[in-house]
């Protein structure tokens, strides 16, 4: 009988630590149902005790997901613990996820704790945590880092209380292939009890080495959960990508002979959708999702893939879902067909007024661009949400004028608070004139640290969609906008990273 790999995606909890990319509740929620439809095994939605903010987002997850497991982490102190028992008690299906630093370098400068005492609190922990709930899994943090003769003792005891999952990080990124697939292996022939928990790789992408290394730990150490994020998204270097991994596992069956439930005609829809919601743009070379993973430019490639796609192609695009990516709506399309696209991108709002305004929208970017992609759908649906959630700073028209030899100008016309306010200003080009146009009325005293424009699609009748990455007081937000005018777009991103910046509460990051 072949294996089941466990996916573990935890895309809104260690990818929410990249700067910037923190998300509102409805924006998990938008991302957690997107991963259920991609069925991914488990859902990790957050870390419950880290604010108010993530436990409601948790236990709204919780309420809504009915397929996944949704999960909480958790350090492990009983009251971190209640806390995201808690928040996951609407589950169907819940999973608590305890951890603790076991590397000498974490116990002794971070923990303060002797190696005796994080063995007792991690026991301790585990049984306190499966009294709450059956579903119990434990990361020895930094654990690639660790005493492995230390280890033994730490995953044998957490296994005896109770834990059904355990979890070897390289949270450092530290890792090599074949010594990670042999570290794990090397553990679960030791420890006594190994074969009652289900082993697990999480792997931090600081030497570009997570997927490798977690596929080693897979194949070589016999673990049989992987934790990853969509796109790879995570803080430093980010994390495992989960497309990778599962198109890895998919394709190479021949190798891992492995089962997996992941719906791959959902993986493209769900990269668009964590991007566009995060901020974080793919590269266009990135395995499986980028724009170019299935591009062929060299005439001798396009010549072989017409005649046989297999010559240059170890994947079929349509099955990961690239194939549905040019809407066949047009300015004539109807309501219903909108709205089916939406479901079936997985961003469907709840409101019919919302509903309705996208569609007006729809209507409106048809009128001025011939067709429509799947981006442009995701771009305007988003910006409808920011409508709703009736944020203080909003775009309402912008003028320019720029002209070679000339010095650029732009007048923005926004509402603040409700109130409608126009500023001027000139600049080194327009963008730059209008961001300061805006600043003109808002003072935020925000520094950028990232500007990007991106095509949605590939031509010049693409709309633009622009990152902008804001730091104040300490908080880092990304703004995104879109529009067929990058200028548009750059005022629209500039005034979303704007309103991160305002709504402080909402977006506190999971484990600052
Ligand atoms: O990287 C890490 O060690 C983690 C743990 C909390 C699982 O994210
Ligand atoms: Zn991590």
């Amino acid at each position: 009988m072949t294996d089941k790999l466990v996916i573990f995606d935890t895309t809104l909890r260690d990818g929410e630590q990249s700067p910037g990319a923190s998300m509102t509740r409805d924006e998990k929620l938008r991302i957690a149902r997107q991963l259920e439809r991609l069925k991914v095994d488990v859902i990790e939605a957050g870390f419950a005790a880290s604010s108010n903010g993530d436990f409601e987002c948790i236990k709204a997850i919780s309420e809504a997901i009915k397929d996944s497991t949704v999960c909480s982490l958790a350090r492990a102190s009983d009251k971190d613990i209640s806390r995201a028992a808690e928040a996951l008690k609407p589950a169907n299906s819940g999973r608590l996820h305890l951890f603790l630093a076991t590397s000498p370098l974490h116990m002794e400068k971070k923990l303060r704790m002797t190696p005796e005492q994080v063995l007792e609190q991690s026991r301790l922990a585990v049984r306190f945590a499966r009294n709450l709930m059956a579903d119990v899994e434990f990361s020895a943090e930094d654990a690639y880092r660790s005493d492995p003769d230390f280890l033994c003792r730490v995953f044998e005891a957490v296994i005896a209380e109770g834990a059904s999952t355990v979890n070897v990080p390289d949270t450092v990124g530290y890792a090599v292939p074949e010594l990670y697939g042999h570290f794990i292996k090397d553990l679960r022939e030791r420890i006594p009890n190994s074969d009652k928990a289900i082993w697990s790789v999480h792997c931090h992408n600081d030497l570009g080495m997570a997927v490798a290394n977690s596929l080693a730990g897979v194949k070589i150490g016999g673990a049989r959960q992987v934790e990853c994020t969509i796109n790879g998204l995570g803080e430093r270097a980010g994390n495992c990508s989960l497309e990778e991994v599962v198109m890895a596992v998919k394709t190479r069956r021949d190798y891992f002979d492995l089962e997996l439930t992941i719906d791959t005609q959902q993986i493209v829809s769900t990269s668009r959708l964590v991007s566009q919601t995060t901020g974080f743009i793919v590269q266009p070379n990135k395995a499986v999702v980028g724009a170019n993973a299935f591009a062929h430019a060299s005439g001798i490639h396009q010549d072989g893939v017409l005649k046989a796609r297999d010559t240059y192609e170890i994947m079929r695009a349509e099955d990961l879902g690239w194939s549905n990516n040019k809407i066949v709506l047009g300015k004539l399309s109807g309501r219903n067909a909108f709205k089916q696209r939406l479901l079936d991108l997985g961003v469907m709002p709840e409101s019919e007024s919302e509903v309705n305004n996208a569609f007006m929208k729809f209507k409106d970017l048809a009128d001025r661009k011939s067709e429509i992609f799947d981006e442009d759908i995701l771009a305007l649906v988003s910006e409808e949400s920011v409508a709703q959630s009736h944020e203080k700073y909003v775009f309402v028209s912008l003028a320019q004028h720029s002209e070679t030899g000339e010095v650029p100008q732009a007048t923005v016309v926004m509402t603040i608070g409700g109130q409608e306010v126009s500023g001027s200003s000139s600049g080194n080009g327009p963008v730059d004139a209008s961001l300061k146009a805006i600043e003109s009325n808002v003072n935020s005293g925000a520094e950028m640290v990232l500007y990007s424009v991106n095509a949605i699609s590939g031509s010049t009748e693409s709309q633009g969609e622009v990152t902008v990455r804001l730091q104040n007081k300490g908080r880092i937000v990304n703004g995104v906008g879109a529009d067929p005018d990058i200028v548009v777009a750059s005022a629209k991103a500039y005034l979303s990273a704007l309103n991160k910046l305002e709504s402080q509460a909402d977006r506190v990051a999971a484990q600052v």
